[in-house]
C-alpha cells in the first residue's frame, strides 16, 4: 500500500472517529444554499482534522474540501475530500454517513478511502489495484438484467428545480418497478455499488467530493461510472453519475438518453 492510500486512511479514520463522538449529541447546525442544505459544526471538525493530517504529511499537495474549498498549492497532487457525506443524515441522528478522501493527480483518480465510521466499514482503492472492503476484495455484481436490478439514487438540495429531469427519471425507474434506495450519501451510495450491495446508482448535480473516491471504487470493484453522455465520468468537469457493472449501467443511460428524448421532444 502506498503512503498516499496510509495517510488517506488514517486521514479518514481520525475524522470518523470525530463524527462516531459527535453524533446523537447537541451540536450546532445551519443551512447554506437553502433550508435543507445543512452543515453542521462536525462537517468543520472533520474537515480540520483531514486537512492537519494530510497537510502534515504531504505540506506541497493541494486539497479541495466540501466546506473550505480550494487551498492551492505547487504539488502534483489534489485531494478531494467531503468531510462529512450524509450531513443530513447525521443532522437528523440517522447513523448512515461517511468521509470521502481521494488524491488525484493529472493522469486521474489515484486512491481513494470512504469510511463509514458508525458500521466501522472502511472501503479503500488503489488505482489497478482492486477495491477492499475492510481489507477483503471487493466486487460489484454480475446482475446483467435491469428489471432484476436493485438500484440506489439521490436527489440534490435543488431537486424541486427538476435538474436534467431527475424527477422524470426517478419516477419512471420506480415505474418500472424496480427496488430502489434513497439513503442520502452519494460517497457510500457508490461504495455499496463497488461491494455488490447494489447493481447500480445514478444521481445528477453532484460536487467532485461527492464522486471522487466512490469513483475509482466501484472502477476498481469492475464496474463502470460515465456521466449522462455515456462516457467515462471525469468527476472534476461532471456532475450527473451512472455507476454500475457494465451491463446495468449502461442499461441505467439507454433508459436515461431515451427519457430524455421523450421529454424534450413533448
Ligand atoms: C449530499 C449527499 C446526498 C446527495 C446530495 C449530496 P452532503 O452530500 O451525498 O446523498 O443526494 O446530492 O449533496 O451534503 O451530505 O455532503
Ligand atoms: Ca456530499
Ligand atoms: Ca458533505
Amino acid at each position: 500500500m502506498n503512503t498516499l492510500l496510509q495517510t488517506a486512511i488514517v486521514a479518514a479514520q481520525k475524522a470518523g472517529n470525530v463524527l462516531k463522538q459527535g453524533f446523537g449529541t447537541k451540536f450546532s447546525i445551519t443551512s447554506k444554499s437553502q433550508i435543507h442544505d445543512l452543515v453542521t459544526e462536525y462537517d468543520h471538525k472533520s474537515e480540520a482534522i483531514i486537512i492537519e493530517t494530510l497537510k502534515s504529511a504531504f505540506p506541497k499537495h493541494q486539497i479541495l474540501t466540501e466546506e473550505s474549498g480550494y487551498h492551492a498549492s505547487d504539488g502534483d497532487i489534489t485531494w478531494i475530500i467531503d468531510p462529512l457525506d450524509g450531513t443530513v443524515n447525521f443532522a437528523h441522528g440517522i447513523p448512515f454517513f461517511c468521509v470521502s478522501i481521494a488524491a488525484v493527480n493529472s493522469d486521474g483518480i489515484v486512491c481513494g478511502v470512504i469510511y463509514a465510521p458508525m458500521t466501522n466499514e472502511l472501503f479503500t482503492a488503489e488505482i489497478q489495484k482492486g477495491a477492499f472492503l475492510n481489507g477483503q476484495k471487493c466486487t460489484v455484481t454480475h446482475q446483467q438484467s435491469l428489471l432484476n436490478g436493485f438500484l440506489v439514487t439521490g436527489f440534490p438540495y435543488s431537486v424541486k428545480e427538476n435538474p436534467q429531469h431527475c424527477i422524470e427519471h426517478f419516477s419512471h425507474f420506480i415505474g418500472m418497478g424496480l427496488p430502489i434506495r434513497r439513503l442520502g450519501s452519494a460517497a457510500l451510495d457508490l461504495a455499496y455499488v463497488a461491494a455488490g450491495r447494489f447493481d447500480g446508482f445514478w444521481e445528477v448535480a453532484l460536487q467532485p467530493w461527492d464522486m471522487a473516491a466512490g469513483t475509482l471504487l466501484v472502477r476498481e470493484a469492475g464496474g463502470i461510472v460515465i456521466d449522462y453522455a455515456g462516457k467515462e465520468l471525469n468527476i472534476l468537469n461532471a456532475s450527473s453519475i451512472i455507476a454500475g457493472n457494465a451491463d446495468i449501467a449502461q442499461a441505467l443511460h439507454h433508459e436515461i438518453i431515451s427519457l430524455n428524448s421523450v421529454i424534450e421532444n413533448r
